[in-house]
């Protein structure tokens, strides 16, 4: 009995120590930092006395800090000591390899440990070097590949910059997820920038640009497959040419040479991915000027034509005391006499002249206002 009434206090003694020594403040802790900038773990002890607080890398088995001190030789490693209880370790401009966990130990005997982690974040980049320019043969099947680096790793969004569907695999889609984009039987419409966008949750997201280029062969439409043109004025062909990559366009007229530009003809071509429109300028049109132009169109993968025809308009101009101007149209043999003035005004009424019709006829005056009629004031 005497002894237990000796040992009962040394134990509680024992206990009153232990409860005194070091203990940490807070738990362990995840901390997530973008690539760049600074990272701080803290570790909070409470009755520290005597004993020192160090701070080691994990994984590396490295020493950062004992106490105040800064013992590895890596310059953005610094510890802070704002609260006399916090022993904070801060990594200036973290990086990737900074990841990972980080000790705060206390040593007493056994000494006392909590593990931090940090997470260093890195935004998407693009690293596929791939081309920024892929060319297809119409209904062909193309696979356009991204590829991005990142933590955590991104993902990757296809889209149409034009907000286009994107059709693949057997559906409609306007965004595709994955690295890979199959496109399958790609039709000329398809001609345009894809971005690739990856994306990761760490700001800010990038894409790449890629343009595809759907090679075709040329097809050829008129725009209208008749065209008045007033005698001594000037009249415009207009040839709707779908090719890619861009034809060569040359036109002939009845005798099937190539007509040779100057003042008398003009070409042009205007062209938007795989759409052109050729153009050819007749200009101080004569009665010898109609009939049959032909646009020939050419490009690597085929060839193409189309025939419009020229028939020519009379004016004859009168001024009035006031100085409206009165004007007369006939066409071809046939004198219809018309005000210009309200041909001009239903000009874009919505009823087609019909293709068939020939050049050699009497237009009645509802035809005549669907007319290509350019004006000679
Ligand atoms: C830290 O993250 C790990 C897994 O990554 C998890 O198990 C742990 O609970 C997290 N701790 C805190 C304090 O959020
Ligand atoms: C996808 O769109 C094209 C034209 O845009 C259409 O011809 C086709 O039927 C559509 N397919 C599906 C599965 O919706
Ligand atoms: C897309 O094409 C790539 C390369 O040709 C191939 O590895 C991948 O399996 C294809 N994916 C699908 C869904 O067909
Ligand atoms: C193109 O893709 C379709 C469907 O994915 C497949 O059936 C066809 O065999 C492919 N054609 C070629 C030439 O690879
Ligand atoms: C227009 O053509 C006629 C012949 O059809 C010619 O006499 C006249 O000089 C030409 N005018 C111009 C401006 O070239």
């Amino acid at each position: 009995m005497h002894i237990m009434n000796v040992i009962i206090p040394a134990l509680s003694f024992c206990v009153i120590a232990a409860k005194d020594g070091p203990t940490f403040l807070g738990t362990s802790t995840n901390v997530t930092v973008v690539e760049g900038r600074d990272a701080t773990l803290t570790c909070k002890v409470e009755n520290l006395h005597k004993y020192k607080v160090a701070w080691l890398r994990v994984d590396t088995q490295t020493i950062l800090t004992i106490g105040p001190h800064v013992i590895t030789k890596n310059h953005r490693v610094s510890l802070t000591r704002g609260d006399p209880q916090a022993w904070a370790l801060t990594l200036r401009d973290a990086r990737l390899a900074d990841g990972g966990h980080y000790m705060c130990q206390v040593n007493t005997e056994p000494m006392i440990t909590q593990t931090h982690n940090l997470q260093v974040l890195v935004p998407p980049d693009i690293v596929d070097s791939g081309s920024s320019e892929v060319m297809v043969r119409e209904n062909e099947n193309v696979t356009l590949h991204c590829s991005a680096s990142g933590t955590p790793q991104p993902s990757i969004t296809w889209r149409r910059e034009d907000s286009m569907d994107i059709h693949v695999g057997l559906r409609n889609t306007s965004k595709w997820s994955g690295a890979w984009l199959n496109l399958s039987s790609v039709p000329r419409q398809m001609t345009g920038a894809f971005l690739c966008i990856a994306t990761n949750g760490v700001p800010p997201s990038v894409s790449k640009r890629i343009l595809l280029h759907v090679l075709c062969k040329p097809s050829a439409r008129a725009a209208h497959k008749m065209i008045g043109g007033y005698l001594g004025d000037s009249a415009a062909l207009l040839c709707e040419v779908e090719a890619l990559p861009t034809p060569t366009v040359y036109w002939t007229h009845i005798d099937g040479n190539r007509l040779q530009y100057g003042a008398k003809y003009q070409a042009s071509i205007k062209s938007q991915g795989y759409k052109h429109t050729a153009t050819l300028k007749v200009n101080n049109v004569s009665r010898e000027d109609i009939g049959a132009y032909y646009c020939h169109v050419e490009n690597p993968l085929g060839i193409a034509s189309e025939d419009i025809t020229l028939y020519t308009l009379v004016t004859t101009s009168t001024t009035s005391a006031t100085t409206q101007v009165d004007t007369t149209v006939e066409v071809t043999a046939v004198t219809t006499a018309h005000p210009y003035v309200e041909l001009e005004l239903k000009e874009n009424e919505p009823e087609q002249f019909s293709e068939e019709d020939n050049y050699v006829v009497v237009l009645s005056q509802h035809q005549m206002q669907n007319l290509d009629l350019s004006p000679s004031s």
